[in-house]
């Protein structure tokens, strides 16, 4: 088993979403002990933004792609490559301003492609990243869980279905910002979320 544990929280260290995925992987190393990790770490290794010279990259065959092109087109490749060599995938996913982090959309931009993740037909798009299991680690200073503001797991669980992974599994640390019992609460919860998604 392949794992891909993707960290998209701004910071590198002492970062709460980047705790609750280890955990994750922990856990999944336990029930796994042949399992391969790899770690992305957006913090320290950002996937840069769709910008002009990313978006043209896309329209221009390989050969007539200028060295910028070229190089975000393998950037992007890279990280379509590494998706798809992955059995699971473990992210960490905290709020910000009730969303996602810049950086996991960074990178769900990056890996989102007609013919790579995606096809379109004739009934529409369908999801190329078939047989995977998406852990997110969800983290938030709130309380969101099961209502309309739960933005960031409405925004993956479709997302990651629109690439063909619709087995996704959202395990939740709330009250970060309600000080430091109700943090280590919301880890024990989550510690019995882990154990019952694993299993
Ligand atoms: C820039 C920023 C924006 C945030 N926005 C929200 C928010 O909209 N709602 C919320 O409940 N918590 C918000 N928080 C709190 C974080 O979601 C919370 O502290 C989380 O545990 C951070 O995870 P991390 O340590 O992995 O980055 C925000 C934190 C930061 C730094």
């Amino acid at each position: 088993m392949k794992i891909l544990q993707i960290n998209s929280s701004a910071r590198a260290s002492a970062s709460a979403s980047t705790r609750l995925a280890d955990s994750i992987v922990a856990q999944l190393g336990t029930a796994h002990p042949a399992a391969q990790v790899e770690v992305l770490n957006l913090a320290t290794h950002p996937v840069a933004p769709l910008d002009e010279v990313a978006v043209e990259a896309r329209f221009t065959p390989p050969d007539a792609r200028s060295p910028e092109q070229a190089a975000r087109a393998a950037q992007d490749d890279g990280l379509v490559a590494q998706l798809l060599a992955a059995d699971v995938i473990v992210v960490g996913a905290p709020m910000y301003n009730f969303n996602i982090p810049a950086q996991l959309k960074n990178w769900i931009d990056a890996v989102t492609r007609p013919g790579a993740t995606f096809r379109y037909t004739e009934t529409g798009p369908v999801g190329l990243v078939e047989g995977k299991t998406v852990y997110v680690a969800l983290t938030r200073g709130g309380f969101y869980r099961d209502t309309p503001t739960d933005t960031p797991a409405q925004y993956l669980k479709f997302m990651f279905g629109f690439l063909g992974i619709t087995d996704v599994r959202f395990v939740y640390a709330e009250g970060m910002g309600r000080g430091p019992e109700m943090v280590e609460q919301a880890f024990r919860d989550a510690g019995e979320q882990i154990a019952r998604l694993v299993a």
